[in-house]
């Protein structure tokens, strides 16, 4: 459809966001094979679970797909041995989605093994360094966004700043973006691609919590807000959430005791009051007091449905006709759709 979408190997440029705890195989090539692209989130995850996921979306399919690694929350020997883990158990190429600025010994691995590069940023002076790593695209992450945050700016206000400062670099945009009208306007002003967390926090396939996925469905923009208490495991980065008795209250007037458990590969871990780890489907416990990271997109929230046809109803606004106006849509019986037009 356009340059980047092709350089990524997918039909339309729609990048689900790499999210830890939400973004599991499942989602992941759902999205993957609707067109778009679904991006496989490996966070912290070692060497050996980052082959056996990989091995995994390769079983289950055979488009293009992405995978998501978090430089500041590894040191760069660890950063550097979770990109070889990936080279090594990838039969052909994928694509990386870094949140925040990778080191040159990690991007210089992924260049020469001909994979793809994408690269979240949070500010003009972060987009300047990323080209530095010769991305496909470089993301611009507005304040809008649900989960960790990059910068401190809305995101019209960086696109306008980056769109003059890219030095020809694909731009791709995230925060906010709640449907394909709202990706069309910033399309329309030079934005190659973008990239979308909370609407796919609301599929099916997504790994969050029942009653996390039912609160993005209750919920509007408002009912978000910016704070740093959910900091233990990830401390000093501000991030979106939805409002619950803990944003309400000064930081750390609940005492940090356990408030539930959650699995994870099979190990029971407990759950502090306060810890950025998301509730999934794995976690029990006191679900109204974790972190439920949200944007301003869940106003396009209105049902939990299929990542397909989260893809295809977001393809179908794009190009500016409601899927109640196509025939027959969303049901796509071949698994092949195109987006040529
Ligand atoms: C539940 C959730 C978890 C997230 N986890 C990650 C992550 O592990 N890695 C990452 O690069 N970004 C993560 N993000 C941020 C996204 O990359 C993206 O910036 C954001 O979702 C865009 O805003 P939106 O949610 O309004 O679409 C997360 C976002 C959400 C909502």
């Amino acid at each position: 459809m356009n340059e980047l979408a092709r350089r990524l190997g997918i039909d339309f440029p729609l990048v689900q966001a790499g999210m830890g705890g939400v973004a599991g195989v499942a989602l992941a090539a759902a999205v993957a094979e609707a067109g778009a692209g679904g991006v496989l989130a490996l966070y912290r995850s070692r060497p050996d679970t980052i082959a056996a996921c990989v091995r995994q979306m390769l079983a289950r399919t055979s488009r293009p797909f992405g995978v998501n690694l978090i430089p500041e929350l590894m040191d760069p020997g660890a950063l550097l041995e979770q990109v070889r883990a990936v080279l090594d158990a990838v039969t052909r190429p994928v694509f990386f989605v870094f949140y925040g600025l990778p080191t040159t010994a990690a991007t210089t691995a992924i260049a020469r093994s001909g994979c793809e590069l994408l690269i979240m940023v949070g500010s003009v002076a972060e987009l300047r360094t990323a080209r530095k790593h010769e991305p496909a695209g470089v993301i611009l992450q507005g304040t809008e966004a649900g989960g960790h945050l990059l910068g401190r700016q809305p995101l019209e206000r960086l696109v306008a700043e980056a769109l003059a400062a890219s030095g020809g670099v694909d731009l791709l945009a995230a925060g906010g973006i709640g449907g394909g009208h709202a990706f069309r306007t910033l399309y329309n002003e030079g934005v190659a691609g973008c990239v979308c967390g909370t609407l796919f926090v609301a599929t099916h396939e997504s790994l969050a919590h029942a009653d996390y996925k039912q609160r993005l469905l209750d919920s509007g923009p408002e009912d978000t807000e910016i704070t740093s208490v959910f900091e233990v495991g990830w401390p000093g980065r501000r991030h979106r959430v939805l409002r619950n008795r803990l944003t309400a209250a000064a930081p750390g007037a609940f005492p940090t005791t356990f408030i539930g458990f959650t699995n994870v590969a099979g190990v029971r871990h407990p759950v502090p009051r306060y810890s950025a780890a998301i509730p999934s489907e794995h976690t029990e416990g006191r679900i109204d007091e974790m972190a439920m990271y949200c944007g301003h997109s869940v106003r396009g929230v209105t049902a939990i449905v299929p990542a397909r046809q989260r893809v295809e109803t977001f393809v179908a606004e794009f190009r500016g006709c409601f899927p109640e106006a196509l025939p027959g849509f969303p049901v796509q019986s071949d698994g092949g759709t195109r987006w040529t037009s």
